[in-house]
Parts: structure tokens; C-alpha cells; sequence
């Protein structure tokens, strides 16, 4: 556990709030950066905010309960790996029943149109199956797999498809100090990661660092704060099959929960699409998967400025 230090409404300000880092296994060798969140109570029961992230400032003003639950998310992220080491055993069985799983995967490998021997980096890559989407598009590229949580990383390992993938433990907010060389890759592949980022435009910059002049980058991410029917059908699915289904395979709800909450609070396509470009990337476009998943998940690609 490590102790820092943020003024918030059910906390005297200057009081030192616990964050529980990731659990030993995972291997992040200290929680993820997290933006600071300041501010100060408001007479209409609200809290005026300023977000701070990169050295950028922007105002707000939310209801206290709901500046509590995007607390909570953000103490919650630097929990994921962790979580992810305790199922990860149950995570593949979990995705082959998700209907187009490995199928959107692939699409969103192809999309990214590299060349045969590009350069290759799977940041979040779990237990490979991002990975394995990416040897089948390009099966003679060199590609490196990143993920925080080991047990996740020792599934990928055993799999006899991936046996040419170099797998590094790391933290994706910090892939420099998991030995990752900046302007190496030609491109960056990270499917369900941007969303667990404690701070999501830190990460993009470093991850604008990795790329190569012109490279590629592509986030497999769910997004549904733009419609009101994406945002319905999300909430169905995972009430009535990921939270019950999670629970019964893995023993507890508490990752699944957090996978609904998460994709609640996670940007629109069009504020996503804005903060790619924000961060210095071009090129910016998202394109759509089919079946349930349409207009829940979606291929966001962008190029790294020559
Ligand atoms: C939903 S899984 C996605 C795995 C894989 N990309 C796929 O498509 O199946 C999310 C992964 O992100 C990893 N993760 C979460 N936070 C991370 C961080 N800060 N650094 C590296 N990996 C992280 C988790 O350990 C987990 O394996």
C-alpha cells in the first residue's frame, strides 16, 4: 500500500488517502500515476472541480456522489492487474463464450494495415488473445506483448501459437521502465487497456512515444457515452450475462462490476476521438464491429506525425 496525499469532499483536506496498490503477484513495481483531482464544495450540493493531466486544467462541476464513484474508479484501476492474476485462469473460457471476441480482435489487427515485417507492440496483451489476432494478420512481424498482471502473461507463454511473441511484465503508464525503447514500433495494439489507464492521457503520450515517425496505433476499447442505445444495450448485457456469469465462473463479481462502471465513465467515441488528437496523434478515425458489440465496441486508429 502506498499513501498519498488529494484534497476531496469526504476528506479534510491535506488528509492522506490510502491507495491499495495491485496485489503482489502483478507486477507493476508501484501504482500507476493517477490525475489529481482538486476542488471545492459548491452551496447546490455540487463540487467544483479542476482536473488536472498533463499539466492541463479543466473546470467542472459534478454532484458529490458521483465525484465519489469516479474516486472510487480511479483507486479501483491501479487494482486491475491484480484482479486479473486471480482469474486469469477463467479469462480465455470466459471470451470464447462472448460471441465475436477473437473475431473483433482480428478486425482490429487488420485495420491497423501494417507492413509483413513491422514492429509490433501488444500493450495490455493478457493472455494473448490480442496477440494471437496480431500473428495471424501478420505472421512474419516481430511482436513484443505488455501486460502488468504475470499470471495473465504466464497463460500467454504456455500457448504454442505465441511461442515467437516476446512477453514483458510491465505497466503500460510506464513502458519505459519495463525496458521498452522509444520510436521502435511501427505499430501499438492495445484492445480493453486505454479504459484501466489511472491517466489516460499520460499513457497516450508515452504510448505517441513508442511509435515510430508515421506508425500506427490502434485501441480496441469499448465506448457508449454517445448514445443513449448503446449505453441501454451495455447495460443489459453486462447486469443480465457478464456480472452473473463472471461471478459463477471466477468466484466473485467484483471484476465484472467494475468492467460495467468503467465502461459507463469511459469516453464518448467523439471525446475519445478528441483526446487522440489532443495527445498529438493525426489521422484519428473509429470504425465499428458487428452483432451486439455494434456501436459498443470500437476500432479507434491513429498515426504517429512523421
Ligand atoms: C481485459 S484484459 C485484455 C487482454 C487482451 N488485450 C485481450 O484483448 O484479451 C486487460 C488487461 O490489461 C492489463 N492491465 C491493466 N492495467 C494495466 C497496466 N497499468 N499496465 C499493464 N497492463 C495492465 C490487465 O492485467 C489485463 O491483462
Amino acid at each position: 500500500m502506498s499513501t498519498v496525499s488529494r484534497s476531496a469532499p469526504w476528506v479534510q483536506p491535506g488528509t492522506p488517502v490510502l491507495i491499495a496498490s495491485p496485489s503482489t503477484k502483478a507486477c507493476m513495481r508501484k501504482p500507476s500515476t493517477s490525475a489529481p483531482i482538486d476542488g471545492a464544495p459548491r452551496e447546490n450540493g455540487h463540487f467544483a472541480l479542476a482536473l488536472r493531466a498533463n499539466g492541463a486544467s479543466q473546470a467542472a462541476e459534478l454532484p458529490v456522489s458521483s465525484l465519489r464513484e469516479m474516486n472510487d474508479l480511479q483507486l479501483r484501476k491501479t487494482q486491475v492487474p491484480g484482479e486479473f492474476d486471480r482469474i486469469a485462469l477463467r479469462y480465455d473460457l470466459l471470451n470464447r463464450l462472448n460471441p465475436g471476441y477473437r473475431k473483433h480482435l482480428h478486425w482490429s489487427a487488420e485495420r491497423m494495415e501494417l507492413a509483413r515485417n513491422a514492429n509490433v507492440l501488444d500493450l495490455c496483451c493478457g493472455t494473448g488473445l490480442s496477440t494471437e489476432a496480431l500473428v495471424d494478420a501478420y505472421p512474419e512481424a516481430t511482436i513484443t506483448g505488455l501486460d502488468a498482471s504475470s499470471g495473465m502473461l504466464e497463460l500467454a507463454k504456455t500457448k504454442p501459437q505465441l511461442e515467437r511473441v516476446r512477453f514483458v511484465c510491465g505497466d503500460a503508464m510506464n513502458p519505459r521502465s519495463a525496458g521498452l525503447a522509444p520510436a521502435r514500433y511501427d505499430g501499438v495494439l492495445m484492445a480493453y487497456g486505454i479504459r484501466n489507464m489511472p491517466d489516460p492521457d499520460l499513457c497516450l503520450g508515452r504510448i505517441l512515444e513508442l511509435l515510430k515517425p508515421g506508425g500506427t496505433i490502434a485501441f480496441h476499447e469499448y465506448s457508449v457515452a454517445d448514445s443513449r442505445v448503446s449505453r441501454a444495450i451495455w447495460n443489459l448485457v453486462a447486469g443480465t450475462i457478464i456480472i452473473p456469469f463472471g461471478a459463477l465462473t471466477t468466484g466473485s463479481s467484483k471484476l465484472f462490476r467494475y468492467l460495467r462502471s468503467s465502461v459507463n465513465h469511459f469516453d464518448g467515441v467523439e471525446a475519445f476521438k478528441k483526446r487522440l488528437l489532443a495527445a498529438g496523434f493525426i489521422d484519428v478515425r473509429e470504425e465499428p464491429m458487428d452483432g451486439w458489440q455494434r456501436g459498443i465496441v470500437h476500432t479507434f486508429l491513429a498515426a504517429r506525425p512523421q
